[in-house]
């Protein structure tokens, strides 16, 4: 104000200068009076918006273009605060197909896993078509798709690193993509293996070759265990003690026949309904592998025979757990007696080779009963066809083989496999080829990814965000209203005995490490099958060193944190953009991957904490009252009354959000100044990085009555928090807005 009158002060003193340029200072003075207005604006704008005074420096890093480009394509939940809270996160169809990977530790399925299982269940949308319209899906921001996104960039991106070995993991990435290749070659490399182990009586002669070194060889050189499953994992039972040593686990195989538990006979069989088509596909198989059509009946019909025997043995998980079947220890030459027609210790010697095995050590068996009418299967059918020259058992052991050459061969055989998985009911769309190269490059090359990406993420920058998001946590903490004394005690003191940290680099094998551990693997360009011949060793590789080395790997593909013993370390696949960027504004890193971070910590620290005190309940109620209010209950389920889980997860989402805006305004007093992006405030910036995260999915995402995003509007309803106040109902008034 003081300016605006100086001015005609100023043109008073100079009357002569005026005369030959007032109508240029007439223009000059204009717009010195609109920039002096605008920058009051400004600065009660800014003011208004709580912001601190610094300079806005607009970041415009590389990733900030990109993330400046992503949100302007996205709902801004300022300018549409109604849009977001009305539609539902959509599934993502590839987490619904568990095939797509497995790790060679502990039983998939099994109890002790069941988190990993449902570590990302497959939402169904409630109004798929209403999803598609307001939002395409590839903006759905879930952890494990932005994950794969960001390692498939990586293994793109043509930065010319000298690393042998990050160059044939990215050999084997791109050879996986060229399927031209692969569908030139056709099935010719799988005949040539099949000659390898001495050919087969269903396209040609078979050598007659010895049963027990061609399993051997199968399960060294090819991953493949045709009558058993070999993993390696920890005993339950040993959990809890100091150093828990991993073991060899012995369970049944994933018989390619499918079959069914039958709970009146307490046996599986073959799907009946099934066989028919399955016995099509089989024929297909052997017609695609050059089998004369007179020959295919006869091994068709032996392989399927052999199956259903087998698969007679196999039982449920549910069923093994009540009779007392898992993690049978026993030794090998115990496991020898039981099941005599394996030569074991050869078995596993070879596969865990140069692994020294012993008869006297243990292994943990899963179920003992099949794995010794499995062994008395074979006897008889070794026995039944000694004279003939069909060799039903080594084919079985090829078709095994076959199964797990799949991805590397050409798409008449994974059409036939897809044919055949639809008429078992999977509707699942298939995954996009890169989704499923990435992850097949992780399980050969995972260590050359776990370097790549530790090498790329801001590690000062995302252990100062773990640090500033856990003392505030603490610091919250206290201001809850514990049931007693005692109990906030203790819960206090169990917070306080664990320190979060970054998986850090010293666990992450350095660059001429990784050299020499790849140095005897030769990527081609064009034979995608002979790089898969090799990833398969590789992955045998990976299995011997965990039953060796007592160190936790880091797995690169984990998005959340885990406990290790008093360390909840977090992998660095949570710091990657768009959640988290060196370069970001500090406002996008802490509404993105502050707020994660804090979720995953009260999950993991205190997943009962809803009995400890008064002031969840409170607040989850309203929040939730305070939705129904706006929503009319129009919102996803018109439930009035929520269980104890979701008055927990909605209570606990919302203070993960008001933790991770604190400890962002903690950090901007201890390093004052953020940069901006799209000329988003500070808050604002937060808010909207947050609601970007809106549909990603954890074990408790069921339990989430709402769209977080919706938590947006209840921080606002504090006063002056927020750039503009959020208006939005879906009904004609809005009652007033309490602060929860
Ligand atoms: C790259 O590798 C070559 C040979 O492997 C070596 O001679 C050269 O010094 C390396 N360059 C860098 C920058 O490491
Ligand atoms: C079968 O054995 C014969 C004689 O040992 C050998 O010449 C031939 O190459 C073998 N064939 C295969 C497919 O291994
Ligand atoms: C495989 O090896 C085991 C153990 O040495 C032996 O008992 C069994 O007879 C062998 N099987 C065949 C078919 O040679
Ligand atoms: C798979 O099914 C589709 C449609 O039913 C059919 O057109 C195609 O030929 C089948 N492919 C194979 C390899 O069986």
């Amino acid at each position: 104000m003081l300016q605006q009158q100086q001015l005609p002060e100023q043109l008073q003193n100079q009357p002569l200068w005026i005369k030959h340029k007032r109508p240029i200072l007439l223009l000059l003075g204009l717009s010195l009076c609109a920039a002096i207005l605008g920058l009051i604006f400004y600065t009660h704008y800014k003011l208004h918006t709580k912001n601190n005074n610094q300079p806005v420096t607009p970041c415009v890093s590389p990733a900030c273009r990109k993330a400046s480009a992503r949100l302007s394509t996205s709902i801004d939940p300022f300018t549409q605060p109604c849009d977001y809270f009305l539609f539902t996160c959509g599934s993502d169809t590839l987490w619904q197909d568990s095939g797509s990977r497995q790790r060679g530790q502990g039983i998939p399925g099994h109890p002790q896993n069941q988190m990993e299982k449902s570590a990302w269940p497959g939402r169904v949308p409630e109004n798929e078509e209403k999803l598609q319209r307001r939002r395409g899906k590839d903006k759905t921001l879930n952890r494990k798709t932005v994950l794969l996104q960001h390692l498939k960039e990586i293994l793109e991106s043509n930065d010319m690193l000298n690393s042998s070995a990050v160059q044939k993991a990215k050999g084997f990435y791109h050879s996986c993509l060229d399927t031209s290749s692969l569908e030139n070659t056709g099935a010719e490399p799988f005949l040539t293996l099949v000659q390898k182990l001495g050919g087969w009586a269903v396209s040609g002669k078979w050598n007659r070759t010895d049963f027990n070194s061609t399993l051997r060889l199968l399960m060294r050189d090819y991953a493949t265990f045709p009558f058993f499953n070999l993993y390696v994992g920890k005993d339950p039972n040993e959990i809890g003690q100091k150093t828990t040593k991993r073991y060899i686990q012995i369970d049944q195989p994933d018989l390619l026949i499918p079959i069914e538990w039958n709970s009146k006979t307490q046996k599986s069989e073959a799907k009946t309904e099934t066989l028919r088509p399955f016995l099509a596909s089989c024929q297909r198989y052997l017609a695609m592998l050059g089998a004369p059509p007179s020959n295919r009946m006869i091994h068709v019909g032996l392989f399927i025979s052999l199956s259903s025997e087998l698969a007679v043995a196999a039982s449920p998980l549910h069923y093994r757990l009540v009779k007392g079947q898992l993690h049978q220890r026993m030794t090998i030459k115990e496991l020898q007696e039981q099941a005599p027609a394996i030569d074991w210790l050869g078995c596993l010697q070879a596969t865990f080779h140069p692994l020294s095995l012993s008869e006297d050590d243990h292994v943990l068996l899963h179920n003992l009963p099949y794995i010794a009418q499995m062994s008395r299967i074979i006897t008889k059918w070794l026995n039944k066809h000694e004279t003939s020259t069909s060799g039903p058992l080594h084919t079985f052991m090829v078709l095994s083989l076959l199964h797990t050459m799949m991805p590397a061969m050409d798409s008449r055989f994974s059409d036939t496999r897809r044919n055949f998985s639809v008429i078992l009911g999977n509707t699942d769309q298939e995954a996009p080829r890169w989704k499923h190269c990435v992850l097949e490059t992780e399980r050969g090359f995972g260590s050359v990814l776990t370097h790549l990406l530790s090498e790329r993420t801001a590690q000062r920058e995302a252990e100062e965000t773990i640090q500033n998001v856990f003392s505030t946590f603490k610091a919250k903490l206290h201001e809850l209203n514990w049931m007693d004394q005692k109990t906030h005690q203790l819960v206090m003191e169990k917070i306080h005995s664990f320190t979060p940290r970054l998986w850090t680099s010293e666990e992450i094998s350095r660059g001429a490490e990784l050299d020499l551990t790849f140095s005897e693997v030769t990527v081609s360009t064009h034979s995608f099958f002979s790089n898969y011949v090799q990833l398969l060793s590789l992955w045998q590789k990976r299995r011997s060193k965990l039953l060796t080395d007592p160190s936790e790997p880091a797995d690169i593909m984990s998005v959340t944190p885990v406990l290790l013993g008093k360390d909840i370390v977090f992998p660095v696949g949570m710091f990657i953009p768009p959640l988290f960027h060196s370069t970001y504004p500090r406002a996008m890193n802490y509404g993105a991957a502050g707020f994660l971070i804090t979720k995953d910590i009260i999950h993991l620290l205190l997943p009962e904490i809803l009995s400890h005190s008064e002031t969840m309940r409170a607040v989850g109620k309203c929040v939730w009252d305070h939705y129904l209010t706006v929503t009319d209950g129009a919102g996803r389920g018109s439930v009035s009354r929520l269980s104890a889980a979701q008055q927990q997860e909605l209570w606990l989402q919302y203070f993960a959000l008001q933790v991770a805006l604190q400890a962002y305004q903690q950090s901007l007093r201890q390093r004052p100044g953020d940069s901006s992006l799209s000329g988003l405030s500070h808050t604002h910036l937060f808010l909207t990085a947050f609601s970007q995260i809106n549909c990603d999915t954890d074990p408790y995402w069921e339990f989430m009555p709402l769209e977080p995003s919706f938590l947006i509007t209840v921080i606002c309803a504090k006063t002056n928090l927020c750039p503009t106040s959020l208006q939005c109902s879906l009904r004609p008034q809005q009652s007033s807005v309490q602060t929860c």
